[in-house]
């Protein structure tokens, strides 16, 4: 199966106790899927919120004096345990600092703290405690803007922060021997150029591996013609006088990087001659998400098996072995395993209905996507709204009937915590003892409710008004695990290719213009059609199925044609004009059809403002599924 490099999913802006998931192959057979399980959740206390002015964060709102933190969501971001399991770290914006005493308060823009898990306090009687603040400027030079994603490694001394890691001269962060003035921040530096000159390349989605010494990432590339992603595995070396490269302070360089890409590999979607192959195996690993809890498996969102339904993916780093792990029809992206491998959480928009016009007929081939991709991950979200909510699955993932359970069940209370206005965000973990989990979630806020939205605007529940919330999952019927030997990268992923800087990406072969057919893997065959423009960009794809059946499950017959605009001014941007009358019998009665004149979609990742003329109706089992209203 695939990762795919086609389809570009941004998500900044995925039974048998004894049972261990087996990525070596398709011969192991999935347990049954584990029964429910009870849980119980609590939001994790955050320092008090005030208003950003200056002053505003008074002695009255915090007595400690130890800072105010923002209330819209801003860059807050939420990561993993200490090794510890008693303590999460998260990105902070402080606000307000109070201008007398100390004018120059340390508690001023983003910060990176720990918040105790367990409901005890540190030294000095907060629940928190603030690791970046007040550190001297000299320990903290060449600091990067981007700190998202905080994770503390798994040794407990440091923590990945953005693109930024902050140590603290061998301490483990949450001891009270951790000070800001034995606290380092070191910039990441990955080199791209022959001569090692110049800014360095941006990494994206930035994961630390389980062996504490390698970062996976991904960055922005072009594939024939179209926006795609491509993913990469480094290692971390710290250069303490760096004698090239445009940060020339103490720094940790990004070396004997691996480009995850398979030159051998024909891809999701080939042509042989007139025939179309579509390869459930093949390694394509677009954006990564992470690791699996081992680290034998690089985590990444997909490309689709079935038509406009994004999963996650798990690719194995020796084997190249691939395991899809969800299948619901629904959008899923951020995506975290337990450290022995056995469990899975991912933020998931099933449930919603969000995307359910789009997926929810199963068993049509991935033709669509070719085309689509973009547009349908670019829907998941009404502008900075998403529609995410935990769910956990075993390490083996979706199997229908089996689609997980949700951590916190849908309850439209406004102070619950499944209030659907409180929405999940990236990413999820879980504790290493396997029995907790942390996720965080932010409010919808205007313009996303309000206004012309039919969805009036709540008002928080959170302390302060805060927009957004720190959560705490106990699994409370489990017992502590022990975490697993990691696996060992060795001298680097035998299936990938090795990157030198300065190197030009890897490249795969797009589809040309042409009539293809496509068999399926049952029964029946689809006549497709494909346009591309000279630039590779597919522009076109049409396909009439007869008695298609890939799946023994599904059999499709219609036909499908989708036509996509692309704004050369603009390269997030689609404009799609969407025919389709497919009807599926088999395991499901299905149809999904487009209205009178075509469905034409307009939509730009990043921005994710839903903007459609006609209808796209998918029916399964006699429920139908529209698309959202416009700008909702
Ligand atoms: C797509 O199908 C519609 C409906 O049958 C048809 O009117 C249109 O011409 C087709 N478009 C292309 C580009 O083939």
């Amino acid at each position: 199966m695939r990762c795919s490099a086609i389809s570009l999913v941004l998500a900044a802006f995925i039974g048998v106790a004894q049972a261990i998931p087996q990525s070596q192959g398709e011969s192991s057979k999935p347990p049954p899927p584990p029964p429910p399980e009870p849980v119980q959740v609590i939001e994790l206390p955050l320092p008090p919120v005030s208003d950003s002015t200056t002053g505003a964060c008074t002695l009255k709102i915090n007595a400690k004096g130890t800072g105010c933190i923002n209330r819209p969501l801003g860059t807050f971001h939420a990561g993993g345990f200490t090794p510890d399991d008693k303590h999460v770290v998260v990105n902070v914006q402080y606000v307000g600092a109070p201008p007398a005493p100390d004018p120059a308060s340390i508690y001023n823009g983003e910060h990176l703290i720990l918040v105790k898990t367990d409901g005890t306090k540190f030294g000095n009687g907060d629940p928190w405690k603030c690791l970046s603040c007040g550190v001297p400027a000299e320990n903290a030079r060449s600091v990067q803007q981007d700190k998202s994603y905080p994770h503390v490694f798994r040794n407990g001394r440091k923590a990945i922060w953005g693109l930024n890691i902050l140590e603290c001269g061998g301490a483990n962060l949450e001891s009270e021997s951790c000070k800001p003035e034995n606290t380092y921040i070191y910039p990441l530096y990955w080199p791209n150029t022959v001569d090692g000159a110049g800014p360095g390349g941006v990494p994206r989605e930035l994961r630390v591996h389980p062996d504490d010494n390698h970062l996976g990432f991904s960055s922005f590339t072009n594939f024939n013609g179209q926006l795609g992603q491509i993913a990469y595995l480094g290692l971390l070396k710290f250069n303490p006088i760096p004698v090239s490269g445009d940060t020339r302070d103490p720094r940790y360089d990004i070396v004997d990087v691996d480009v995850l890409f398979d030159p051998k590999g024909k891809g999701i979607i080939s042509a042989d001659g007139t025939k179309l192959i579509i390869n459930n195996e093949a390694i394509n690993v677009g954006e990564l998400r992470g690791f699996s809890g081992t680290g034998d498996e690089v985590t990444c969102i997909g490309g689709s098996v079935e038509a406009n339904n994004m999963d996650v993916f798990a690719v194995h780093l020796k084997t190249g072995a691939v395991r899809r792990l969800t299948s619901h029809p629904e959008y899923v992206d951020p995506v975290a395993f337990s450290a022995d491998n056995k469990w899975i959480v991912v933020m998931d928009t099933r449930g919603s209905n969000r995307l359910m016009w789009a997926a929810a007929m199963r068993g049509i081939p991935p033709l669509a996507d070719m085309v689509t991709a973009a547009a349908t991950a670019a829907s998941r979200n009404n502008l900075q709204r998403r529609f995410f909510q935990p769910i956990l699955l075993d390490g083996f993932g979706d199997r229908d009937p089996y689609y997980g359970q949700r951590l916190n069940p849908h309850d439209d209370k406004p102070e619950s915590i499944g209030d659907p206005n409180w929405n999940g965000r990236a990413d999820p973990a879980f504790s290493y003892d396997g029995t907790k989990i942390v996720y965080w979630q932010a409010l919808v806020v205007s313009p996303s409710c309000g206004g012309g939205n039919p969805l009036p605007c709540p008002a928080s529940t959170a302390q302060g008004g805060r927009e957004y919330r720190l959560m705490l999952a106990t699994l409370s019927s489990r017992k502590a695990q022990k975490v697993p030997k990691v696996f060992d990268i060795g001298k680097g992923v035998p299936w990938a290719v090795r990157y030198r800087p300065g190197d030009a990406l890897p490249r795969r072969e797009g589809l040309k213009t042409g009539e293809y057919t496509l068999k399926g893997q049952v029964s029946g065959s689809a006549e497709v059609s494909i346009t591309a423009a000279p630039t590779g960009a597919i522009l076109h794809v049409a396909a009439t199925y007869v008695n298609f059946n890939s799946d023994g499950k599904h059999t499709i017959n219609g036909y499908e044609n989708i036509t996509n605009i692309p704004d050369p001014q603009n390269r997030y941007k689609t404009e799609l004009i969407w025919f389709s009358d497919l009807v599926g019998t088999g395991a499901s009665t299905s149809t999904k059809k487009s209205t009178e004149g075509g469905f034409k979609l307009n939509i730009e990742l990043m921005v994710n403002n839903f903007q459609a003329t006609g209808k796209l109706i998918s029916t399964v089992d006699g429920v139908s599924y529209e698309p959202p209203a416009n700008g909702t």
